[in-house]
């Protein structure tokens, strides 16, 4: 299958598109130059790369060509760095997934895959979170991810274009930002930095690794049961509080007994505040079980000690935004 990935050059692109080139398809991947010129030598010579913004026409139309499947992960994320930038986190998020449709329904691709984020059902009162649940997003990014799921079902209505939404649930792994915690924690402990906690350190998340997530996504771009489905995708199973991570990454990184994570109670120089913090959030992934037959296989341990013996966190995002 000819399929293309927006975002490709990023953690979860650059996976789902090495997974995809092994299962024997055709892959293309459509990202900034900035981002493609930090990861170029982990791209397989064999995938075709694209270089642009998804807010820009002509080159992604070029791109899309005689796709049969898209794979829409370009987006601006992190919670900072999108209410800092609200206009560009609507203008890309928003306007950049109408015109991945729009170029889909032009050259009669047959689906979408659009990556949608766990932070849609802002704080929720029920744990595990099924796909059901009423989305109460709390921030610009969970706005503008609801619009995109918005936009596939108005594409699949008005164009009969297939789509499947993916909301993905912390996921964690090589070549992501150290704007997020476990690429910070490890980053940290690797450079001799401390280990920051905002808050009390009781807040709970699943994580994933990347290499589940990348499945999930590359069997939701192959298979059609799971056409027009919305799909929670995350390890649930064993949800961890932000001290037991901590902890967990000073072990691994062989610091026991020599480093203690800082508990900042205040939330000062933290990316999050307080209102929009987020205390208890995990996923039940069964209707990915079901439908995709997948679950999440990598224990934290097992990826969190794969990020400290790689060298690929980048300390910071691209800087296309700046
Ligand atoms: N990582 C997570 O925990 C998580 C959780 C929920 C949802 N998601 C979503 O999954 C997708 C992939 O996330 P990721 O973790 O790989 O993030 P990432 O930042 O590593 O990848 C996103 C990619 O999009 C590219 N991009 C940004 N703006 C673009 C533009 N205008 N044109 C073309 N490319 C552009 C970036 O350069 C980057 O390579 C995103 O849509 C994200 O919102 C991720």
């Amino acid at each position: 299958m000819k399929i293309l990935v927006t975002g490709g050059a990023g953690m979860i692109g650059l996976e789902t598109s090495r997974q995809l080139l092994e299962a024997g398809h055709e892959v293309s991947v459509f990202d900034l130059g900035e981002q493609i010129f930090r990861v170029r030598d982990h791209i397989d010579k064999r995938i075709k790369v694209y270089y642009g913004s998804i807010l820009d026409l002509p080159t992604l139309r070029e791109a899309v060509k005689g796709c049969e499947v898209i794979i829409h992960l370009a987006a601006m994320l992190g919670v900072q760095r999108t209410e800092e930038n609200m206009l560009k986190c609507i203008e890309t998020n928003i306007n950049g997934t109408q015109n991945v449709f729009t170029c889909a329904v032009q050259a009669g691709v047959r689906k979408v895959v659009f990556a949608s984020s766990s932070e849609i059902y802002g704080e929720i009162s029920e744990n595990p979170i099924k796909e059901e649940y009423v989305p109460q997003g709390k921030t610009v990014y969970a706005v503008t991810k609801l619009a995109g799921e918005e936009i596939c079902k108005s594409y699949k209505q008005g164009y009969g274009i297939e789509y499947t939404i993916l909301r993905y649930f912390n996921c964690y792994g090589p070549f992501q930002t150290a704007q997020f915690v476990i690429p910070k924690f490890v980053l940290n402990i690797k450079e001799g930095l401390p280990i920051e906690i905002y808050g009390s350190g009781t807040q709970m998340r699943s994580y994933t690794y990347v290499g589940d997530s990348a499945r999930a996504t590359m069997l939701a771009a192959l298979m059609r049961e799971a056409d027009s489905q919305i799909l929670n995708i995350g390890e649930g199973k064993t949800p961890v509080s932000l001290l037991d991570l901590a902890n967990m990454v000073i072990r691994l990184a062989g610091k026991e007994g020599k480093v203690k994570p800082v508990i900042k109670e205040d939330f000062r120089d933290c990316d999050r505040v307080k209102a929009r913090e987020i205390f208890m959030r995990y996923c039940d992934s069964s209707k990915a079980a079901k439908i995709l037959g997948w679950t999440a296989q990598t224990p934290l341990e097992q990826g969190i000690k794969t990020l400290i013996d790689k060298d690929c966190i980048f300390r910071s995002w691209n800087n296309y935004y700046h």
